[in-house]
């Protein structure tokens, strides 16, 4: 039994996640398309020390990324390899992909898919739980009650998960999850990974407010970068050991949107978000990341990294929070033209409903 603590959160900011009494750093770290698939052993352990050292504790991984490798490359990391104690950081993975195998069982989220596929994850992790574990999409062939109930098992009997959310559902499939659960005794999901950045706002800022408001609802957002994009590497071009040179089939639209007028509008907001990043004495990476991070309904924003460099020069995105005033949040506005509208209210405002909901 552990006593002695190996985690010092240093100037870190935690958050609950959603309604829960878990807290998650603001920042985390998670593993698509970077570990166990282009970057395996070493640089894996290396870079998710470099996140554990800037007072980041939450990790996230999913049964799909690289097949299951990216599963096993982080769980030989924390298991074997970093040492940390298990109460000293949170661990998420995904279900519903599968790990590539073809079979009418293997994906989705029927109650043996969820049951037996975060089983296979956690032989994979080296884990007898993970701290949250969360729906990768939503299943339209399965009924909502039994989704609900697969998740209530994992958690209630099995000890599989202390708690579960959702990515990429829609607010309505969330309320429908929620509403279940609070109808029939299960466990109701709190929190959504969502796709969060200053490209990609929709969403996050409109369709999922009711769910802040009514249920507290957390977030763990994902590609704040918008897969590199706003660090303005793409700016001239694509470089050979960037993100979209290396995974050059799965962003085939990405890059081709890049050379249209579409594309090349974004690059020259990127490259005005900079110019405000400089004047604060920070970059465009760490003013993309503490944009998406000011905004109060963000739990925690996922970061990705190759390299532990990114780890470190992301993590000053911190020292920048402070210094986006609402007259700079205002310039940022003005560049990005892409504030999404609310829609009419026809001047009727009431308090949100507080609710309980069943942990
Ligand atoms: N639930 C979902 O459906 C879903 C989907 C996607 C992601 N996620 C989660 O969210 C996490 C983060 O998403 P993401 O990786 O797409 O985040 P991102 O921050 O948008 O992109 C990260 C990538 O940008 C590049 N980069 C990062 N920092 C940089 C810096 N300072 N300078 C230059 N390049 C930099 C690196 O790629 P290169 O070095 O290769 O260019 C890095 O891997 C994932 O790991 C995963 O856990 C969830």
């Amino acid at each position: 039994m552990t006593t002695e603590s190996k985690f010092d959160p240093k100037d870190m900011e935690f958050r609950h996640l959603g309604p829960s009494g878990l807290k998650v750093s603001l920042f985390s770290l998670g593993g698509w398309l970077t570990y166990g698939g282009t970057q395996k052993g070493n640089v894996v352990k290396e870079c998710m020390q470099a996140a554990w050292d800037h007072g980041i504790n939450f990790f996230d991984t999913a049964e799909v990324y690289a097949n299951g490798q990216s599963e096993i490359e982080m769980g030989r990391a924390l298991q074997v390899e970093l040492g940390w104690p298990r109460d000293e950081y949170v661990l998420s993975t995904k279900i519903f992909f599968g790990t590539g195998r073809k079979e009418p069982n293997t994906r989705g989220l029927s109650k043996k898919h969820v049951v037996e596929g975060l089983k296979s994850s956690l032989a994979r992790l080296q884990q007898p739980y993970v701290d949250i574990v969360l729906a990768h999409r939503p299943d339209a062939a399965t009924p909502m009650r039994e989704i609900v109930e697969a998740f209530t098992q994992c958690i209630r009997n099995l000890n599989l998960a202390y708690y579960w959310g959702t990515s990429e559902w829609s607010a309505m499939q969330i309320m429908e999850a929620t509403q279940i659960a609070e109808k029939y005794n299960l466990i109701a999901p709190i929190a959504e990974q969502p796709q969060y950045n200053a490209f990609h706002r929709q969403r996050f800022e409109i369709e999922y407010a009711p769910l802040y408001k009514q249920y507290q609802y957390g977030t763990t957002i994902w590609s704040p970068l918008a897969s590199g994009l706003l660090t303005g590497k793409y700016n001239n071009g694509i470089p050979e050991d960037s993100r979209f040179a290396t995974n050059q089939s799965f962003f085939a639209d990405t890059i081709k949107e890049l050379k249209s007028e579409a594309g090349q509008a974004k690059i020259e907001k990127v490259k005005k978000l900079t110019a405000i990043a400089e004047r604060l004495g920070a970059n465009a990476s760490q003013l993309a990341l503490a944009w998406c991070a000011k905004n109060e309904n963000v739990s925690t924003v996922i970061l990705g990294a190759t390299k532990v460099e990114q780890i470190i020069d992301n993590c000053k995105a911190l020292k920048l929070l402070p210094k986006l005033t609402p007259e700079v949040m205002e310039e940022i506005e003005q560049i990005l033209q892409n504030k999404p509208t609310p829609p009419p209210a026809f001047g009727r405002v009431r308090r949100p409903i507080a609710r309980k909901l069943k942990l």
